[in-house]
């Protein structure tokens, strides 16, 4: 089972009368990593008051008068429900039955079933079927023999096995926010008179940009003006050196003039493809200690999940265009693999979040083999930056669309930048960056041309039940982003294959009128035109995108439609022909009535099982 959460507790030094509209706030910003349930626990003048409710933060705030609270400190939290439809009762804060303590939580608890047993045997009562709900009784219960109300939570915290990231209030130490972490991430802000605890920077950056960021075992409390940190063992953190200012300004998170954040963050490529290549070219430290890694790499192997293994398919491609020993592997079948790859060889952790499990789990084990990791981020701050050997941040700003887009096209740009820095011959890599300092002018005709075809063709496949991708070489990762595009968002059923795989089997499919989309980049192989023609002697209803240049009169006489793409460089192509089908996904999903921001059983980071 996985779940994905959101966390955001607050404590203030003074009595906030607007503490119900600061968590609104908050919540919104953690709304992308689950938007089934919601709710608040806020203590005031030694009062515990829980509103929660199925919903979303802006259905369950007003139906539940979230901004009419005032207090001192709180805890927050947005649940995505993986099992069971998700419900009042299980939704978060869970309390104890003295309705004194308030926990969130987001991960997994393993042993929560024999606790919970224990629990109902000491006469605890419960009202939900989630884990979570052992951890309040488990506090009151270690209370009950005299503990205060830290020394509670730890000794509860001790006993839980699996993942998770905790924040607990007790009535009876009001100011105190309780925390601890194992796996799902968890970071501390630290204002003035004012403490915050969440999942996500995002949440803490309108209050301050002062972090802390929790690491596995550790375990504390916040104060308004306090935070104090212990390994789960019992050692002292000097937080004095894990104070970190963040330097990212949080972009505005309302939507502006677009409908949905995910066309809000295609049509923001321009923009941050410039972000990331500028700050490669600029930060000359990051990129030169990935490269001294990379540059003595006997193999490099990729890891990454869903777009980032595609990113990873399309990176490893383009190492091994120039020479290069390059690998793409996905995440979560990483650990088997890791069996052939040697201390000579290199690992490039593929994360937009930074969080994802897969290939946090892929990347410790590969460390534990001695195996080097240089890490591709759009949080500088997460996990899997933390723990590599070296990191690029993608500076794509926050994307809150759970389908990845502007962050897609930034980490092929910098696994591309990275195969330049690496070839060594200035010459080429000169050249080949001219052609990507025109990204923004690309990207934005790019952006145009598509649109009207992405409107007019997303109305022909939004009753269609199946789509084929296909592609050749570069094309073929190209292929599958865009399959996966579709899938998360339109619901449609959508296959990438290999464009002469396709004779192999998956044409036995086609029949009248069956959507087959190509995508033609790099050196236009004539092979590709005869799986066109393959295609269409099947009376599939066959899109080609292609080049200008590469459309030739078989290509156009085999389509039923043919987009044209801008000419442009390979690497140019290799980032920004993803584009036209990121807008096709878009609006077939908008088409089919779905909202693409929250696409059914996904989360934006999978940071559990
Ligand atoms: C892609 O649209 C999805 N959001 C998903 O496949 C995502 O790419 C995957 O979960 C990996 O996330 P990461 O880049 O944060 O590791």
């Amino acid at each position: 089972m996985f779940r994905v959460c959101g966390i955001i507790a607050i404590t203030s030094s003074s009595r906030r009368e607007d503490l119900g509209h600061l968590f609104v706030e908050a919540l919104k910003r953690l709304e992308y990593r689950g938007y089934d349930s919601v709710g608040i626990a806020i203590v005031d003048q030694n009062n515990l008051y829980i509103a929660k409710n199925t919903g979303t933060v802006e259905s369950v705030a007003k139906s539940e008068g979230f901004t009419f609270f005032s207090g001192c400190s709180g805890i927050g939290h947005t649940r995505w429900a993986t099992h069971g439809a998700p419900t009042k009762n299980n939704s978060h804060p869970h309390t104890d039955c003295s309705k004194k303590i308030a926990v969130v939580h987001n991960g997994i608890i393993e042993n929560y079933s024999e606790l919970k047993s224990l629990l109902l045997s000491r006469g605890h009562l419960f009202i939900s079927d989630t884990d979570t709900e052992v951890v309040p009784h488990l506090i009151e219960e270690f209370k009950s023999t005299g503990l205060d109300a830290y020394s509670a939570f730890k000794k509860a915290i001790s006993m839980l096995r699996g993942t998770f990231a905790i924040v607990a209030i007790d009535v009876s130490e009001e100011r105190k926010l309780l925390f601890a972490r194992k796996v799902s991430p968890l970071i501390i802000g630290v204002g003035r008179g004012l403490a915050l605890v969440s999942s996500d920077i995002v949440s803490v950056l309108p209050f301050t940009d002062r972090v802390i960021v929790l690491n596995d075992d550790e375990v504390g409390y916040a104060e308004p003006d306090r935070v104090f940190i212990e390994t789960i063992e019992g050692f002292p953190v000097d937080i004095s050196k894990r104070v970190v200012k963040i330097d990212y300004h949080i972009e505005n998170f309302d939507k502006g003039p677009y409908e949905h954040y995910m066309i809000k963050e295609i049509y923001e490529q321009p923009y941050f493809l410039t972000q990331t290549l500028s700050g490669l070219i600029s930060s000359r430290d990051e990129v030169e200690k990935s490269v001294k890694l990379l540059e003595v790499a006997d193999t490099i192997y990729l890891i990454g999940a869903g777009s980032s293994y595609h990113a990873s398919l399309l990176g490893a491609l383009y190492f091994r265009y120039l020479g290069f020993r390059a690998q793409a592997i996905i995440s979560s079948e990483a650990i088997p693999y890791l069996r052939s790859v040697k201390s000579g060889d290199v690992i490039v952790a593929v994360s937009q979040s930074g969080e994802t499990i897969d290939t946090l789990l892929a990347m410790r084990e590969s460390m534990r083999r001695g195996v080097r990791v240089v890490a591709i981020v759009n949080n500088p701050l997460s996990t899997i930056a933390r723990e590599s050997d070296a990191y690029i941040y993608m500076r794509s700003g926050p994307e809150i669309c759970v389908a990845a887009t502007k962050t897609f096209t930034s980490q092929v740009l910098v696994l591309l930048y990275l195969g330049l820095m690496l070839m060594k011959d200035h010459q080429h890599t000169e050249t080949v960056l001219r052609t990507l300092r025109k990204l923004p002018e690309i990207t934005t005709s790019i952006i145009k041309s598509a649109e009207d075809t992405a409107r007019k063709l997303a109305k022909k496949l939004s009753s269609e039940h199946s789509v084929y991708y296909l592609g050749r070489v570069f094309g073929y990762p190209i292929s599958a982003e865009a399959a996966l595009k579709i899938k998360e968002v339109a619901y449609i059923h959508a296959e990438a294959y290999p464009a002469g795989e396709s004779k192999h089997g998956p044409i036995a499919l086609v029949t009248h009128r069956f959507p087959v989309i190509f995508t033609i980049i790099g050196e236009l192989d004539e092979l590709i035109e005869g799986n066109i023609e393959e295609m269409k002697a099947r009376d599939a209803y066959v899109v080609t995108y292609a080049p200008r240049d590469k459309t030739t009169s078989v290509i156009e006489k085999n389509s039923d439609l043919v987009v044209s793409l801008p000419q442009a460089s390979l690497e140019t192509s290799l980032v920004t022909y993803v584009i036209p089908h990121q807008l096709l996904a878009y609006y077939t999903a908008v088409e089919r009535g779905y909202n693409p921001d929250r696409p059914r059983n996904l989360a934006k980071t999978v940071t559990v099982f």
